[in-house]
C-alpha cells in the first residue's frame, strides 16, 4: 500500500501571483507523479469544537434544511435500476453530436500538419470522448470523497448545533454519492482515473486549514457549487437513463449542500475584517483557478499518448467564448453565491476584478443556492 501526502500543495502565491492565469507552462508544471497512490495522508491543523449549548432552530433556516435532509435521503441500490445495460458506443456518439460545436476549435487544430491531434481520426475522437466521459466521472468521485471528509471535519469545528445537525446529514450523503460514482465507474464503464493534480492540492488546501470557515468555502461554495453546475452540464448531454438519474438525484442534495455554505458563511462573514474578508477572497479565487485548470485534462491527453499537450490546452484556453460556454457554466453557482456573502465588492472589488477577468462575472445576478435549493428537490423528496 502506498501512503503518500508530504510533498505541500502549491501555495496561494503560485497559482494567483501568474501574471498570466492562462499560463500554460504553469498549469503543466505539475503532474501527479504517484499514480498508484492508494492512501493519502494530510494534516489536518482545526481545532475540535463541543458546544453545550444545544437549542435547536436557533439558526432557524439551518435548522429548516436539516429538517428537509433527514427527510430527503434516497438510496442508490433500491432507488436506481443498475439493470440497465449502457452501450457506452451509443453514450459516446450522443455526446460527441450534442457537443460538437464546443470543440470546433479542437478540430481546426487536428487539420494543422505536426499538431498533436493531427493524426486523429474518428477513432480517436471516439477514444477520447470515451476517455474524457470516464475521466470526469472519476474526477467526480473523488470530489464526492473529499466533500464526505470535509464535511466529516464541519462536524468537528463548526461551533454551531443546528450546523453540526446539518452537516451530519451532509457526511450520510457525501458516503452515498461516492457510493454511487464508485458502482457506475466499476459496473458501467469498467475503468478509472486517478485523482486529478488541481483538483488534490485544492482538497489537501480545504483539509489542512486550521480555519473552520475556510472548509466551507473552499467546499461548500467553490467544490459543490462548481459540482453542482457540471453535473447539470453532464444531465443536459446525456441520454443514458441510468446516468441520468444518478446525477439528478445527487444534484438533489448537491443544491442543499450549497446553501449550507452559504447560510453558514453569511452570519460567520458579518464578524471579519477586511482583512480576514481578503484572505476568503483569494482563496476562493485560487479555487477558482485550479477548478478551471483540472477541467483541462491532463491525464487524458497523457492516456492518449500524447507527450506535449500544451498546444491543445492553448488552443482550448483560447477557444472563441462560443465554444467556452462550458467552462464558463462552471462558475453560474459559484459567482452569485459569492456575491451573496459580499466577496465579490469587498477590498476595492478585488475578487469582481479577477472573475472579470476570467470572463465570469456576469453570472453575479443569477439566483443564490440558499434561494434555489427548493427548485432541485425531488418529486418523491
Ligand atoms: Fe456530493
Ligand atoms: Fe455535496
Amino acid at each position: 500500500m502506498t501512503v503518500t501526502g508530504n510533498e505541500p500543495a502549491r501555495s496561494n502565491a503560485d497559482i494567483i501571483g501568474r501574471d498570466d492565469v492562462n499560463d500554460v507552462d504553469a498549469i503543466f508544471e505539475v503532474t501527479n507523479t504517484d499514480r498508484d497512490e492508494v492512501v493519502r495522508h494530510v494534516q489536518n491543523n482545526a481545532d475540535t469544537l463541543f458546544t453545550w449549548d444545544y437549542e435547536k432552530g436557533a439558526r432557524p433556516r439551518l435548522n429548516k434544511l436539516y429538517e428537509k435532509a433527514k427527510h430527503a435521503m434516497w438510496d442508490g441500490e433500491q432507488d436506481l435500476d443498475w439493470s440497465i445495460d449502457v452501450d457506452l458506443d451509443e453514450v459516446i456518439e450522443h455526446m460527441r453530436a450534442v457537443t460538437y460545436v464546443q470543440n470546433q476549435s479542437l478540430f481546426k487544430l487536428a487539420e494543422v500538419p505536426g499538431s498533436p491531434l493531427s493524426n486523429f481520426g474518428e477513432d480517436e475522437w471516439n477514444e477520447l470522448a470515451r476517455e474524457s466521459l470516464v475521466w470526469q466521472m472519476s474526477q467526480f468521485l473523488h470530489g464526492e470523497q473529499g466533500a464526505l471528509v470535509a464535511t466529516a471535519k464541519i462536524v468537528e469545528t463548526v461551533p454551531w448545533i443546528d450546523a453540526k445537525y446539518y452537516a451530519a446529514t451532509q457526511v450520510m450523503d457525501e458516503a452515498r454519492h461516492v457510493e454511487v460514482f464508485a458502482k457506475y465507474l466499476d459496473t458501467k464503464l469498467g475503468d478509472r482515473y486517478p485523482i486529478n493534480i488541481h483538483l488534490r492540492d485544492l482538497l489537501d488546501d480545504v483539509i489542512d486549514d486550521s480555519r473552520w470557515d475556510m472548509t466551507y468555502l473552499g467546499m461548500q461554495i467553490m467544490i459543490e457549487g462548481l459540482a453542482l453546475a457540471a453535473f447539470g452540464f453532464l444531465h443536459q448531454i446525456t441520454d443514458e437513463p441510468l446516468l441520468k438519474k444518478l446525477l439528478r438525484y445527487v444534484m438533489s442534495d448537491e443544491a442543499r449542500h450549497v446553501a449550507f455554505g452559504v447560510l453558514s458563511l453569511q452570519e460567520h462573514y458579518q464578524n471579519l475584517t477586511l482583512a480576514e474578508i481578503q484572505e476568503r477572497q483569494e482563496f476562493a479565487f485560487e479555487a477558482a483557478l485550479r477548478m478551471r485548470d483540472r477541467f483541462l485534462r491532463q491525464e487524458v491527453w497523457h492516456r492518449l499518448g500524447i507527450d506535449d499537450a500544451r498546444p491543445i490546452i492553448a488552443c482550448m484556453l483560447n477557444a472563441p467564448p462560443e465554444e467556452k460556454e462550458f467552462q464558463r457554466l462552471l462558475f453560474s453557482k459559484i459567482v452569485p453565491n459569492c456575491r451573496k456573502l459580499g466577496l465579490l465588492d469587498a477590498g476595492e472589488g478585488w475578487l469582481r476584478t479577477k472573475f472579470t477577468e476570467i470572463g465570469v462575472i456576469e453570472f453575479e445576478h443569477l439566483e443564490s443556492s440558499d434561494d434555489e435549493y427548493g427548485d432541485f428537490a425531488l418529486a418523491t423528496g
